[in-house]
């Protein structure tokens, strides 16, 4: 398969108040391993070799002395440093050269959950040519992007809506193919200050470029001491696939 694999592991975890203090939110630990082992595993597991990991400046001697070459992970590990916090498509955009001419399948570091990842990746196969992203039903959809699905197709997608057309959260799990990067070029910054993947997610939309599949286990993100919590107890509970 042409595709290699990125896992996002910057910000500043503010969410996560005194746990982020000295350390990134993605060497907390979920259930038995540091939170960025999750991602690292579903991407292993799916068959993905080559992958890069962007974090910020600050910690990014930690992740080098956790994961080293990526050797013990049967893989390949690249760093590529996010100089300041400007939003999942920024950090993204730093892949560009690494995943030039090859798709990338994009994992946030603090999303958890139970799916393996390579029947997924099949889905998003079925067109090489599409973005794709997973979708998950939510109690509390406005804290996330949001998809409106009419038949089986999306239809519309917001990010954190005040006002969201459906429950289904779009997860940060997202297969792109190479032209992304230039779509990210000509982002421009959200109310927020951030160039949003919402963003990138709707231009493939508006052109029926995107797929999607239903997520069918637990998901949820890490980043709140309640999420962070709650992907503690389900891990805990049900370890994931990988
Ligand atoms: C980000 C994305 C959002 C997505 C979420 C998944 O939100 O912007 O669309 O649903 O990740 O975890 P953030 O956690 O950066 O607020």
């Amino acid at each position: 398969m042409n595709m290699r694999g990125v896992i996002l592991a910057g910000g500043k975890g503010t969410r996560l108040g005194e746990l982020t203090r000295v350390t990134n939110k993605h060497l907390l630990p979920v259930g038995p391993y540091p939170m960025v082992y999750h991602p690292l595993k579903k991407l292993v597991g799916a068959g993905l070799r080559d992958i890069l990991l962007v974090s910020g400046t600050e910690h990014m001697g930690d992740f080098v002395e956790l994961l080293g070459s990526g050797r013990e992970h049967q893989c390949s590990l690249t760093y590529r440093v996010q100089d300041e916090a400007g939003g999942i498509a920024q950090a993204l955009g730093l892949a560009e050269l690494f995943c030039a001419n090859v798709r990338c399948a994009v994992i946030l570091g603090d999303n958890i959950f139970l799916d393996p990842l390579a029947p997924l990746l099949e889905e998003a196969n079925r067109h090489p040519d599409f973005a794709w992203v997973a979708l998950k039903r939510v109690p509390d959809p406005g804290r996330y992007g949001v998809a409106e699905v009419v038949g089986n197709r999306i239809v519309s997608i917001e990010e954190k809506p005040a006002q969201p057309k459906s429950d289904l959260a779009v997860a940060g799990i997202y297969v792109y193919p190479p032209d992304v990067f230039q779509i990210i070029h000509t982002l421009k910054p959200s109310r927020r200050g951030e160039l949003e993947i919402t963003d990138v997610n709707r231009w493939y939309l508006e052109r029926g470029r995107l797929g999607w599949s239903f997520l069918h286990g637990y998901w949820t993100d890490a980043g709140t001491p309640e999420s962070l919590a709650l992907a503690n107890r389900l891990v805990m509970e049900l370890p994931p696939r990988y």
